[in-house]
């Protein structure tokens, strides 16, 4: 089939390059020319597994990058808008970039199209949608909107896409559900994994996919209740870690009790310095302004915001009370991107610690292994880079681990014990067992776990005999 995705953000492009693979035609159109030039030369804006393979696949074949969206819409059966939905002030969604891409979408309704709207929005955006291609002249007849969200996760976007838990599909007419059954047919009738050169299946997934087709309204809850849910997991998890610290259980084994439970499950259950990223944090606001103006006070989604800014001032009170004071110490930072896996910065709790550290007066010397060219545009003094986690742990009086990347999960505990001046490692996302750190000598604190110390007395803050001498 031939389709335009607009958008070239995370999800655009991912969609584009994903659909181009089960054997679509593919335009992705971007108003922005320096990224579509960009895309033509075969640079690869995100840092995304699998996306480079996918785009050196497909590009000047199966996908191609334009400015017209008119044109765009005319050869296409599908439009997906892909583009961003920024929280405004009060917290809802900003619509007005779906509204303009609607517009001109308007003007390309030459013959029956599905417009599939996949940015997350609110519920009655398609609705919305409708009414807007219609006011600008398009034949009603010639049209239908479907909403079809995503759940891609930055770092495993491509595999989430083609190896999906499923496939949400929100319709009004059967002729629009016809089309989305057959873009997506490649994937529902095991197709797709049966060939030779597929992207490789992810170990936990199974094929092929179900198609579930709801009303346009269903789907857009069905976005916005999914990450509201797994943010209410993480905060919840959070929140039982802490009363963990102060009874002195420990989180994990709780973890382990609670998440064999089948109803349960142990995903999205790992205690931390809390959730960011550019949809949970954005999309909790969302739904709770949507259920508002619905007349539902969504009180729960507040508090799970609440414990995850909390989650993080905790931390920071934890390195308060292991370091004394802040003011010059040198703090080796480990991750500063929102989540293991990725270059993304926004909203991350890492570069919030890191922030509010400074502000303290605190010298950062930070290591993350994609993220530190984004971190650098937001932490422009008082920060240094290090070209690895050893350079960054080098004479620091704590090491601190703020995102959890698998490589900071392997380090020389040796080597890097030789390097720091103080033995003491504050790990804000439990990436090592508390036993081991010690016996390798440094005081560990966790998350929702007893304080491993070295030294009851000295709490593990006797310095390396280097510094002795
Ligand atoms: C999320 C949803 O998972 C995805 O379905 C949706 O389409 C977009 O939003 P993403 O933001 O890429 O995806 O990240 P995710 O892997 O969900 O992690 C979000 C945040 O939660 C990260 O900061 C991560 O560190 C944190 N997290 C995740 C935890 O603290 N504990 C967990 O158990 C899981």
């Amino acid at each position: 089939m031939r389709i335009a995705v607009v958008g070239s953000g995370y999800v655009g492009l991912v969609t584009g390059a994903c659909f181009a693979d089960l054997g679509h035609e593919v335009v992705l159109v971007d108003n922005d020319e320096k990224k579509l030039a960009a895309l033509r030369n075969g640079e690869v804006p995100i840092h995304e597994k699998f996306l480079p393979e996918l785009l050196a696949r497909h590009r000047g074949q199966r996908i191609k990058f334009s400015g017209d969206l008119q044109a765009a819409t005319r050869e296409s059966e599908a439009v997906f808008i892909a583009v961003g939905t920024p929280p405004t002030e009060s917290g809802d969604a900003d619509l007005s970039y779906v509204e303009s891409v609607a517009r001109e979408i308007s003007g390309g309704v030459d013959g029956y199209k599905v417009v599939v709207e996949k940015s997350t929005v609110p519920v009655y955006t398609s609705q919305w949608i409708r009414t807007i291609i219609m006011r600008n002249g398009a034949d009603p007849a010639q049209f239908d909107v479907t909403s079809n969200p995503e759940f891609l996760r930055e770092g495993t976007a491509v595999t989430d896409f083609l190896y999906p838990d499923r496939i949400v599909v929100g319709v009004e007419s059967e002729q629009a559900a016809e089309v989305m059954r057959q873009l997506y047919g490649p994937l529902t009738s095991g197709w797709y994994y049966g060939r030779g050169d597929a992207i490789p299946r992810p170990e936990a997934a199974r094929v092929p996919p179900r198609l579930i087709i709801t009303s346009t309204k269903s789907a857009e809850l069905i976005k916005h209740a999914s990450n509201a849910f797994l943010a209410m997991k993480i905060s919840f998890i959070n929140a039982v870690a802490s009363i963990c610290e102060s009874v002195g259980a420990n989180v994990q084994q709780v973890c382990d009790g609670v998440g064999t439970d089948s109803r349960i499950g142990p995903r999205f259950l790992n205690p931390g310095i809390g959730y960011g990223g550019s949809c949970f944090p954005k999309d909790l606001m969302a739904f709770r302004a949507v259920a508002k103006e619905s007349g539902y006070d969504f009180r729960l989604l507040e508090e799970v915001t609440r414990i995850n800014e909390e989650q993080r001032h905790r931390f920071l009170r934890k390195v308060r009370s292991v370091l004394w004071t802040f003011r010059g110490k040198r703090l080796g930072v480990l991750g500063l991107a929102f989540k293991g896996g990725t270059d993304d910065i926004r909203e991350s709790p890492a570069v919030l610690l890191v922030q509010e550290l400074l502000r303290e007066g605190c010298h950062i010397c930070a290591y993350d292994p994609a993220a530190m060219e984004r971190a650098q545009e937001v932490l422009t003094s008082g920060v240094e880079f290090a070209a690895d986690a050893y350079e960054a742990a080098t004479g620091a009086d704590a090491l601190l681990i703020l995102t959890e990347w698998e490589e900071f999960a392997a380090l020389d505990l040796d080597r890097l014990r030789a390097l720091v001046k103080y033995p003491i490692m504050l790990d804000g996302r439990n990436l090592y067992d508390p036993a081991v750190m010690v016996e390798h000598g440094f005081s560990y604190y966790s998350v929702g776990r007893p304080a491993a110390l070295t030294d009851e007395l000295t709490a593990g803050t006797r310095p390396n005999k280097r510094e002795q001498a």
